[in-house]
């Protein structure tokens, strides 16, 4: 098969949801179908259950099950598939926004009965920066459900994207029969199943009197006046706004029961993206091109304590990648050759000789990679999409045992390359900030620290509302504003310029003093 036609045929995505509504559930059955997995119940949930927050074993399982299920791939009906999984848990929610930043497309699961929740309007919002495909699937038919009607109104005023039903229920709950498939023109009768992968039945249109004989007169005419009520609604189906990240269709089903799923696998294999161009500081790089890059999205680390191993997670935007070829690390400004890529099928990982545009890989990495790294065949770029963000609390953290200061030292450095939190070197006094998204962070710092690297931390108090990255064409503006804030000026992990504002009031006055300054809570925004 030729270069063009292996980057057409890769379809690679992530499944987002508000955590309980499916995901884990959703991916199980598409790597049924992909036929990646033989029996239900084989992909294990990356959750982070609430009750585990003192639990480490928990976590440490967790960080096992995670990386086996990072990077899900398949063949399917001619087409290369790649699931991206994310974190569930809010806490690593910057895990989560950066494998977005990996991905062509995504599929968000709600909860029929729960409707749009948190976790769903926060993914969004990253997926809407990038202009990402988003299809819906909303799932748990087989419960009490919210009115469809209803739903697709909240998807289309909570998540700011307009909806287009490509399949349609038959009641919900006890009452629920099945859907039609207005994208295929099926008509798929529930049957509850954990294992069948049940085909449709064929009718031409949902005036067929077949409909009738199926699933009874009163139901078949309150289907008719619903689709006609939706196609009165709701424009046809277009492409085009759909890959522009303005138009997202929806699927209805029951993941658990493997209802809806088929369909929505093949109606996204047919029109989800192939591997998009990619932005870097200073051009786009369409995948067809024929030079290769790549940047590093993931790291994980240290799952074996006996052997610092770290896995890099590399994205594949252009060209061809081969083993055992120079490849230029734009970070550090070397040439590196890597012996021993993995991919990733279903959960096995294996060596491979060569991967393309869309693919991930995984390179066993010495700690030379950091996340957001680029690698090319010599080109000096850098891609764009993998900020920091500002987070949200913020501790001191002091070496707690006087002997082990190098560890702790290293420890942190590596930790803070995975992305399991920020460091801020506070200029003024030198004392070192870790900032994260949730609680669970600091205890997985302690606890990886501890146990990875014989260090231990001790957190203490620090307030502050915010890490802002600056922005001037005013040096001297800028100079005198870091003079006189010089108490809350730090460095972040890249040597880059932050203000730690202590509260909204301070950041507030700030911006009104220093006008020339602009105030960012993520690093990259130009
Ligand atoms: P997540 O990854 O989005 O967090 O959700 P997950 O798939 O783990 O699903 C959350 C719960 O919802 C699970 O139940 C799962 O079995 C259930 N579920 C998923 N899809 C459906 C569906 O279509 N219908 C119904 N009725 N339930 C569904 P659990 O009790 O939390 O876990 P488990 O013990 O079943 O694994």
């Amino acid at each position: 098969m030729g270069f063009i036609e292996e980057i057409k045929r890769r379809r690679t995505f992530g499944i987002i949801s508000h955590p309980d509504a499916g995901k884990t559930t959703l991916t199980e059955k598409l790597l049924l179908f992909g036929g990646a997995i033989h029996v239900a119940g084989a992909v294990k949930s990356n959750k982070i259950k609430k009750t585990a927050t003192s639990d480490f074993m928990e976590i440490e399982k967790q960080r096992g099950i995670s990386v086996a299920t990072s990077v899900m791939g398949f063949e399917y009906n001619g087409c290369k598939v790649n699931i991206l999984d994310t974190p569930g848990h809010q806490d690593f929610a910057e895990d989560t926004y950066r494998t977005l930043t990996a991905v062509d497309s995504v599929i968000i699961v709600i909860d029929a009965a729960k409707g749009v929740e948190t976790q769903t309007r926060k993914l969004m919002e990253v997926c809407r920066m990038r202009n990402t495909p988003v299809m819906v699937f909303i799932n748990k038919l087989d419960r009490p459900s919210k009115d469809p009607f209803d739903l697709l109104d909240e998807i289309e005023a909570e998540l700011n994207i307009s909806v287009r039903p490509l399949s349609w229920p038959i009641g919900n709950g006890n009452s629920f029969q099945g859907v039609y498939n207005i994208y295929e023109n099926n008509l798929y009768l529930f049957t509850p199943s954990k294992q069948v992968l049940e085909d449709g039945i064929e009718i031409n249109d949902v005036n067929d009197p077949k409909v009738e004989e199926y699933i009874g007169e009163g139901a078949a005419n309150s289907l008719r006046e619903e689709i006609e009520l939706l196609n009165g609604v709701y424009p046809d189906f277009d492409r085009e706004p759909y890959l522009a990240g303005q138009l997202a269709p929806v699927f209805f089903g029951s993941a658990l029961n493997n209802f809806g799923v088929k369909e929505l696998l093949h109606c996204f294999l047919n029109i989800a993206p192939s591997p998009r161009d990619s932005q870097s500081d200073i051009r786009i790089v369409k995948p067809d091109e024929t030079k290769f890059s790549g940047f590093v999205f993931k790291i994980h680390a240290n799952m074996d304590p006996n052997h610092r191993n770290r896995l890099a997670f590399v994205k594949i935007c252009s060209g061809k990648f081969e083993r055992n070829t120079n490849y230029y690390h734009v970070g550090i400004g070397k040439n590196m050759k890597f012996s021993s890529p993995t991919a990733f099928m279903a959960d096995k990982k294996s060596i491979i000789d060569e991967a393309y545009p869309g693919d991930i890989i995984g390179i066993p990495d010495s700690g030379n990679f950091k996340i957001g790294d680029t690698l090319t065949e010599g080109e000096k770029i850098k891609f764009k999409g993998l900020p920091s963000f500002s987070p949200e609390l913020f501790k001191y953290i002091e070496n707690a045992d006087p002997l082990k200061s190098k560890q702790l030292a290293k420890g942190i450095d590596q930790l803070m390359d995975e992305g399991v939190a920020q460091l801020f070197i506070n200029q003024f006094n030198g004392r070192k900030i870790i900032g994260t998204v949730g609680a669970l962070q600091f205890e997985v710092i302690q606890y990886r620290l501890l146990h990875e690297y014989s260090a231990s931390c001790q957190y203490e108090p620090i307030q502050l509302y915010k890490a802002c990255w600056m922005k001037s064409n005013d040096p001297n503006e800028l100079a005198e504003f870091k003079k006189r804030k010089s108490q809350y000026m730090a460095k972040d992990k890249f040597g880059r310029d932050v203000f730690l504002a202590d509260s909204s009031y301070m950041l507030q006055m700030a911006q009104e003093t220093f006008k020339n300054i602009e105030f960012h809570f993520t690093s990259e925004f130009d």
